[in-house]
């Protein structure tokens, strides 16, 4: 499973790109928005850290407009990934794009329908919001779990992006489920470090080293 880290925010891309862990990452309004910085500066600065897809979202609601902003966004690196959201127009543009040699990323994505329409538009990645799914008295695993018999049922190439991830449960569901990608903040992904027993385990070697007055450099 791909790992993209969800933020706009560059100290903690550069410290998971250093882990090798970094596949890509992914943006929204919301992100640019909490990040303080201008939009083009910080993608720019983004595609230049990471190698893989970076997720830039669109902001128009109608075809002609998504298309040219898109034009905008794509200019900005070869790696970028433009993000449209699960409408009509936001599909119409998915196919114009991906006609195109564009990676698109469809997102807002609520049902297994939808995610079924943006597979027959050509999104290279679906987004389905699983913790706002959560939020709402729906399961967002069993999405997941939906779109993924879906998408093996017609070999579709559309590459299930798992996001909206709240909590290291949903990163591991998602990889036994067979989700292709997960994006999710930088404390979650930190979180997946973490094990009780590692701390322990870590603290008692180091208690019987110090006792040996032994060191190796
Ligand atoms: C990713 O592409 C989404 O924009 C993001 O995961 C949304 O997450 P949230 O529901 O925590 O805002």
């Amino acid at each position: 499973m791909k790992f993209f880290v969800d933020t706009a925010e560059i100290d903690p891309i550069k410290e998971l790109a250093a882990t090798g862990l970094l596949d890509g990452v992914t943006t929204n309004p919301s992100l640019i928005h909490k990040s303080g910085r201008d939009f083009m500066e910080v993608t720019k600065e983004i595609c230049s850290i990471v190698d893989g897809p970076v997720s830039a979202e669109v902001v128009a609601l109608d075809h002609d407009t998504m298309m040219k902003e898109a034009e905008v966004l794509r200019k900005i690196a070869d790696n970028v990934c433009i993000k449209v959201p699960l409408t009509v127009d936001g599909l119409k543009t998915c196919k114009a794009l991906t006609e195109d040699g564009t990676m698109v990323n469809v997102t807002l994505c609520f049902s297994a329908n939808q995610a079924l329409l943006a597979a027959k538009a050509g999104a290279t990645f679906i987004s389905p919001f699983v913790g706002r799914h959560d939020d709402n008295g729906f399961d967002g695993m069993d999405l997941i779990r939906d779109i993924r018999l879906i998408y093996d049922n017609y070999l579709f190439d559309t590459e299930i992006l798992v996001a909206s991830v709240r909590h290291t449960n949903h990163v591991l569901e998602s990889a036994k489920i067979g989700a292709d990608v997960m994006t999710a903040p930088p404390k979650v992904i930190h979180a997946l470090f973490k094990h009780v027993l590692t701390d322990k385990g870590i603290e008692g070697f180091l208690k019987d080293w110090e006792a040996t007055g032994q060191s190796i450099i």
